[in-house]
């Protein structure tokens, strides 16, 4: 049973530009299916992100680059099914916001309509406000995300932290202003400097939430398996390890595997 009370309203893009108002910090983990999506939902998440990060965690690849959309539609289903309260966002892959506004639209709309989420989540800043400012237009919630932008992965080629120069911090200032301004809802800082974080949470109207970005942004969000520990090569110091699943997860299989081959499991009253 989760200590959350049943009657938790569904959490909205208002209500999460109050929670920035209110100062009270906003917590957002990624999500890829039904079942986890319900343990955080229950335990009180307020934002699950069905992360493009799925790649990663979940088909194995090193970048988030091969993603589709339909897979996106996919887990997104998944998620909203054990979803009850919080907002679930999907990010836009690869491909499916970069060709032209229209097409970024439509796309979103897609995830939207057949997915059930509540917002979209794409990458960049000035470069993809038109598309933005097309679907705030028309309905969609939009959630940016700047700083390390992993999509960009082949142009920048290293995962290292951004704006610690003024330049790219003066890009980042910029992109932050231009997606408020096409009506973003919320934003993703990831692995930029405390300082600059701290910054554009207090020049932006809209919540920001931070993956490496320090303690001043409005919310935080971490990829759900780094934080229950269920990787064990990834560990960047942005990452605090809530639980060590991996070997809780291991040393159960193993014993399972003992148990079937010596005949102990299962007994007769694990039969019919
Ligand atoms: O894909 C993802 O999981 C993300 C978060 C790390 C912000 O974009």
């Amino acid at each position: 049973m989760s200590h959350i009370s049943a009657s938790r309203k569904r959490v909205t893009t208002l209500s999460l530009i109050e929670m920035k108002q209110a100062g009270t910090p906003i917590a957002c983990l990624t999500a890829y299916d039904a079942i986890s999506a319900g343990i955080m939902d229950a335990a009180g998440i307020d934002v699950l992100l069905v992360g493009d990060s799925v790649g990663n965690v979940v088909q194995g690849h090193e970048t988030t680059i091969p993603v589709t959309l339909e897979q996106m539609i996919y887990h997104t289903q998944a998620v909203v099914r054990g979803a009850e309260h919080a907002m679930v966002v999907t990010d836009m892959p690869f491909m499916s916001y970069q060709a032209s506004p229209r097409e970024a639209f439509r796309n979103a709309g897609r995830l939207m309509k057949e997915a059930g989420c509540g917002a979209v989540k794409l990458e960049g800043g000035s470069r993809v406000a038109d598309a933005v400012r097309l679907m705030t237009d028309n309905g969609i919630p939009v959630m940016g995300h700047l700083g390390l932008t992993p999509q960009s992965i082949h142009q920048f080629g290293s995962y290292r932290k951004r704006g610690a120069n003024e330049d790219e911090a003066d890009q980042i200032r910029a992109d932050a202003k231009a997606l408020e301004e096409a009506g973003i809802f919320a934003l993703v800082l990831e692995k930029i400097p405390t300082a600059l974080a701290q910054e554009i949470t207090e020049m932006i109207s809209v919540p920001t939430i931070g993956i490496g970005a320090g303690p001043h942004c409005s919310g935080q969000i971490l990829v759900w398996t780094d934080m229950v520990g269920m990787t064990t090569s990834f560990r960047p110091r942005f990452v605090r390890r809530y639980a060590e699943l991996h070997s809780t997860i291991s040393e159960a299989v193993g014993k399972y595997v003992a148990d079937v081959r010596s005949k102990g499991f299962p007994t007769s009253e694990e039969s019919y």
